[in-house]
């Protein structure tokens, strides 16, 4: 043994455990809103790549609970035709996906309904007895918001959960959006911890399940040359894009309207990856220690509030174009609405490590590509000595990290290209997921629910966590109720012109992403 291992004595940990969950071991996975978007679209065919790839028993329970009225053949129907349109490990036409439904339920209630729950309760119990299962439970709330106070309250009413610490465990999923405002997320957090431990509450943000998300973990802390470069002395500043090429999709509108940019990805997109491009190495790759971090560094967020607004926030609307026929004319949407399906933001981690480097943040819809990326540009280097030779200061670095798509992280550096001339080419140094593994790599939701499931809340989002991202975007949201309306843009391009402005007084300007 290394002195080094010595230093650090086995302790047991939760990766020391099995991925794998045993059949003695699973709990009944109850999806309340199954009849929903989110269910056919992402849970079933989540819980069917797990199980198909070994992580989840060959015999389970995974009860629906919706309002419409439905039997379980019905729901494993249906579930069959979600599973060939969106499972990604290719359910196709030909195979059976009986032995895989045979373990989906179904119950209907309302969602505030006592009775209701007594009857879930008693089916529940029904299940788990047939079918020689252990009662933990894990109950998936992908609802609207408005429901997620209720649903708890009636589960702790009905008896729906065990106290913390005791066996057979509860755990609580909850969706996005998690509160309106600051205000509103910590009433939320009063109420769930009413009836539930901090423990047994996983907040999830479907980013952080994403592979290339927890990669930033493995590059930042798992490599001793880069982290050094890491702060105010290299890096010029950060530019965090969340940019989607979708609109209102024909059935999100009346969703969006009530909610916009900020609320539905800066708010806890864009900050969590913020918080991992920004936070301190954990001690260790645990969950509280990561919450630690994240708090911090969302805790040490400024905004130059005091300069005036088009200087470090632009928020814009998209008009009519190509493909698109206008924000206030999709469906659901009011036709005065104010709503913002952009953001652009400048704002300050104010601590050692980062003060004084503007992170540029901006999100959109109907924008020019998809892409999601991190991109860290450091510093020129500090004189030319190149100049006898015609040349300029040479191109700045950036470190790419590619969140989505053609998943990847790159370095560009500068090179002397062949040839009797002396110049300076930008190159840069590519690893990609495809060129690199051959697997392909495993939905968000997938790695969550695997790791809701082991008790592992590493990858959710932590009460004070929440709150402290609502107190960035609540910041933002008053500073609005004042200002000017959204700026309006082209549908794919890149924003409004008016995101320039807030480069203003720094090197550089929005990437351009190919
Ligand atoms: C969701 C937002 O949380 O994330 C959507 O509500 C957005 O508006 C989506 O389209 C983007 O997720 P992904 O995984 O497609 O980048």
């Amino acid at each position: 043994m290394s002195s080094r291992e010595n230093e650090h004595p086995a302790t047991p940990s939760l990766e020391r455990e099995p991925y794998r969950i045993s059949q003695d071991a699973v709990a009944t996975i109850v999806i309340f809103g199954a009849t929903g978007d989110l269910a056919g679209r992402k849970l079933i065919p989540a819980i069917y790549n797990l199980w198909t790839a070994g992580f989840l028993p060959k015999r389970l329970a995974v009860v629906g609970v919706a309002r419409r009225d439905k039997t379980d053949n019905d729901f494993r129907t249906e579930m069959c035709e979600a599973l060939k349109r969106h499972s990604r490990t290719g359910h196709g036409e030909s195979e059976t996906c009986d032995p895989f439904v045979r373990n989906l339920f179904y119950y209907r209630t309302d969602f505030s309904d006592a009775q209701g729950f007594a009857g879930l309760k008693r089916r529940l119990a029904e299940i788990e007895q047939s079918g020689g299962f252990c009662g933990r439970r894990l109950y998936y709330l992908a609802v609207g918001p408005e429901f997620f106070g209720p649903i708890v309250d009636a589960l702790g009413e009905a008896g729906l959960v065990t106290p913390p610490g005791e066996e057979p465990w509860t755990r609580v999923v909850i969706e996005k959006p998690f509160g309106r405002d600051l205000t509103s997320a910590q009433e939320l957090n009063a109420r769930l911890l009413k009836v539930l431990h901090e423990d047994q509450i996983y907040r999830i943000d479907h980013y952080l399940g994403k592979e290339t998300v927890q990669n930033i973990f493995a590059f930042r802390f798992g490599n001793a040359i880069f982290e050094p470069l890491f702060n105010q002395h290299y890096v010029d500043h950060v530019q965090i894009t969340v940019a989607e090429t979708v609109g209102m999709e024909q059935r999100r509108g009346a969703f969006y309207d009530k909610t916009g940019a900020l609320r539905d990805v800066i708010q806890n997109h864009a900050l969590q990856l913020l918080c991992l491009a920004a936070m301190e190495p954990p001690t260790r790759f645990q969950a509280t220690e990561i919450h630690n971090e994240k708090v911090k560094v969302l805790q040490s967020v400024v905004l130059p509030t005091q300069a005036p607004l088009r200087t470090w926030c632009v928020r814009g609307q998209y008009a009519e174009g190509p493909g698109f026929r206008g924000y206030l004319s999709e469906e659901g949407v009011a036709p005065d609405s104010l709503t913002e399906t952009y953001v652009a933001l400048r704002l300050y981690v104010d601590n050692w490590r980062w003060a004084g480097v503007p992170f540029f943040i901006r999100t959109g819809k109907a924008l020019k590509r998809r892409v999601t990326e991190i991109a860290v540009q450091f510093k020129r280097v500090p004189t030319c000595c190149f100049r006898d030779r015609g040349l300029d200061l040479p191109e700045p670095n950036v470190l790419v990290f590619r969140i989505q798509p053609d998943e990847s992280i790159s370095l560009t550096f500068n090179t002397k290209p062949p040839g009797m001339e002396f110049r300076l080419q930008h190159v840069p140094m590519d690893f990609t997921y495809h060129g690199t593994f051959k697997s392909g790599l495993p939905e968000a939701y997938e790695r969550l629910l695997l790791d809701a499931l082991r008790g592992d809340s590493t990858l959710f989002m932590r009460a004070d966590e929440i709150e402290s991202a609502w107190r960035i975007c609540t910041s933002i949201l008053d500073v609005w109720r004042t200002a000017p309306p959204p700026e309006l843009y082209r549908p794919g391009t890149w924003g409004p012109s008016e995101a320039d402005q807030i480069f203003v007084g720094c090197e550089g300007a929005w990437r351009q992403p190919e």
